[in-house]
């Protein structure tokens, strides 16, 4: 039987098809495909500005920059997300500052939000795990209560919504990540999207070294930008994906409910929230119960032909963070569910019954762990 990866991106032939236009087309960095792309992506963000990027912790790094973020400035986050939403808080030179995650949803807790705010608080970074958005409504309430910004690090949610709206459609800046695992992918890839159109020119100055050019050959530069511009080729990929957009979310929901029907909830693992309405469902991530080793699961499975990740462990107990003052026990919640969540494999091309097989191999496995 062919091994199962736990995500696996699919790319119809008429975007093969598509780059290879792009190759031959003489223009291969950023040009009209990104334009393109650009437009469409504005179109499902309820027309909002939004800007193409290299990456989605680009996305992050120049929201920050977008909001003013730098040094001796604290934003508060999530200890449980990709190590990149707090990484890009350090190197804008500011200081993360975690709450706890509410262990059902496993995204940033609001109700511990307020009193983590200081004077020195500026942003809330929520994350949104697996694709499952926060409350918005509640978020952008507190946030605006106490005059933060926002910056959302929906890397995993584009697709998803809160309540009706796409994820990017309202709200202050919102990053997302077209890396290969997301939901619709440009290889690597990221995008912006912006509160209004004043917010443009310095986006656009900042993802490209500050570079303004002018008349035929006039150039100035007065801010220090990075170098994070995606490419037409990876624009073309994006564009041939977003078209399937719909297709895949409704895809993941399927496999997901499927999931709910045939994992053995006698096993003791914990399952994801049942939402069907706000996520994407990026991830099908379950907590295992205390007693079974996650890398023995994990090995196992992969005799199995199975392929399980990773998403993610506690951020606060990497060493770099250690040594920055963070230790065991701050986050109660975020450090069990990091040491035991395991994702489970969910992708568009999936069908019913591989589900049903990772369901018959991780009770198997399981069950002789248990024993
Ligand atoms: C939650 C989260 N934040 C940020 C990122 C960064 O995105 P990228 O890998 O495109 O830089 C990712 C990507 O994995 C992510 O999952």
């Amino acid at each position: 039987m062919d091994f199962l990866p736990f995500t696996r991106p699919t790319i119809d032939d008429e975007t093969i098809a598509g780059v290879a236009e792009v190759l031959r087309s003489g223009w291969i960095t950023s040009g009209p495909k990104v334009k393109e792309f650009e437009a469409a992506l504005s179109r499902h963000c309820g027309g909002r500005p939004v800007r193409a990027l290299a990456t989605g912790t680009a996305a992050l790094e120049i929201g920050l920059k977008l909001a003013s973020i730098g040094r001796g400035d604290e934003v508060i986050t999530t200890p449980l997300s990709w190590v990149a939403s707090s990484n890009v808080i350090l190197q804008a030179g500011a200081s993360p500052v975690f709450v706890d995650v509410d262990p059902m949803t496993r995204n940033i807790d609001l109700d511990l939000i307020e009193r983590a705010i200081t004077a020195n608080t500026r942003a809330i970074l929520p994350v949104y795990l697996a694709g499952l958005p926060v409350d918005l409504d509640r978020l952008y309430w507190i946030a605006g209560k106490r005059g933060l910004r926002v910056i959302e690090d929906a890397a995993q949610a584009f697709g998803s919504s809160w309540q009706g709206t796409p994820v990017g459609a309202r709200g202050d800046l919102i990053a997302f990540s077209f890396h290969a695992n997301k939901n619709i992918t440009t290889a690597e890839g990221g995008a912006i999207v912006l509160p209004d159109e004043s917010y443009v020119p310095l986006c656009e100055k900042l993802r490209l070294q500050g570079v303004v050019r002018f008349g035929e050959d006039g150039m100035d530069v007065d801010v220090a930008g990075v170098k994070a511009n995606l490419t037409d080729v990876a624009a073309r990929i994006g564009l041939g994906q977003l078209l399937h957009l719909d297709k895949f979310t409704e895809k993941r929901r399927a496999l997901a409910r499927r999931y709910f029907e045939r994992f053995d909830a006698s096993l003791g693992c914990e399952l994801p929230v049942a939402d069907f309405e706000n996520s994407n469902w990026h991830m099908f991530q379950v907590v295992l119960p205390i007693d079974v080793k996650r890398g023995d699961f994990i090995a196992r499975m992969r005799e199995a032909g199975i392929g399980v990740g990773v998403h993610y462990p506690a951020i606060h107990l990497f060493s770099l963070y250690r040594s920055l003052g963070w230790h065991e026990g701050q986050y109660p919640h975020a450090e069990r569910i990091g040491r035991a969540i395991a994702t489970l494999p969910l992708f568009p091309a999936m069908s019913d019954a591989d589900v049903e097989r990772v369901c018959e191999s991780s009770r198997t496995i399981i069950r002789e762990m248990l024993q």
